[in-house]
């Protein structure tokens, strides 16, 4: 089943979205959310969050694996993808902080850490339900422009381009990271649901995604070829 979804405003998306994430968790408590980063899943949280405060959605035995963290980045800078997690969601919900879980990216080996977190989303049975946004260049996660599509989690350089687009959080573009950690497009291709949220900005790639040749220059494109994606697109920012 493809659902795609246009609302006017990114609370409307948001709220479509937290619904969906709201309907799987009262199915199965425990179930194992993929979870993403970046500006366009920010009211979808701030949704969950309402809905945790004001209906008791209960988070208590919910398992979370993130998509993604930046190398170099310690767990406490305000621009890791921790302390995004927490700020916009952990911190608000009734959620064991251990049954959350992100790549290390101080991790002194980074290949055993990838490999652990690898490991990890397999040993918690996969992902229920995929949140996903969309880069610019269409990389979903931090996988970016390839020759093939990644079939494990990997440490990647990062493109211009996406640095470029994230230098925005950060005080200055030297800061930005120049690598992370990332799930790969297998691991989010096995979840059993998948919801990709976009703002008016992501237009042109989200077509290209969707209704473009599949191909591993576009990350995002192989999500034609799952079975069960809702996309929610907003007209607004
Ligand atoms: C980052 C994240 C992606 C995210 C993308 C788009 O690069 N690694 O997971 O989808 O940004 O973010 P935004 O929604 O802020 O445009």
């Amino acid at each position: 089943m493809h659902e795609f979804i246009t609302v006017k405003t990114t609370e409307e998306m948001g709220r479509i979205g937290a619904d969906i994430f709201a309907l799987e968790i009262k199915k199965k408590p425990d179930l194992v959310l993929g979870l993403a980063t970046g500006s366009s899943p920010i009211s979808l949280y701030r949704e969950l969050v309402r809905m945790h405060k004001e209906d008791r959605l209960d988070f208590s035995r919910v398992r979370t694996v993130n998509l993604d963290e930046y190398v170099g980045l310690p767990a406490n800078h305000p621009q890791s993808y921790r302390a995004f997690m927490n700020e916009y969601l952990f911190d608000h919900v009734n959620i064991e902080l251990a049954n959350t879980h992100l790549p290390n990216g101080m991790a002194e080996d980074l290949s055993e850490e990838w490999k652990r977190y690898d490991g990890l989303v397999n040993s918690l049975g996969g992902i229920d339900v995929q949140l996903l946004g969309i880069g610019p260049n269409g990389h979903i996660g931090f996988n970016e422009p390839s020759d093939q599509f990644s079939k494990h989690t990997q440490v990647v350089p990062l493109t211009q381009e996406t640095i470029d687009a994230n230098a925005r959080f950060f005080s200055d573009e030297a800061e930005v990271p120049r690598e992370a950690i990332t799930l790969d497009v297998r691991h989010i291709m096995q979840a059993k649901k998948i919801v990709l949220v976009a703002t008016r900005n992501k237009e042109s790639i989200l077509r290209k995604a969707l209704q473009g040749p599949i191909t591993s220059q576009i990350p995002a494109s192989v999500l034609q070829l799952h079975q069960d994606l809702t996309v929610i697109f907003s007209e607004g920012e």
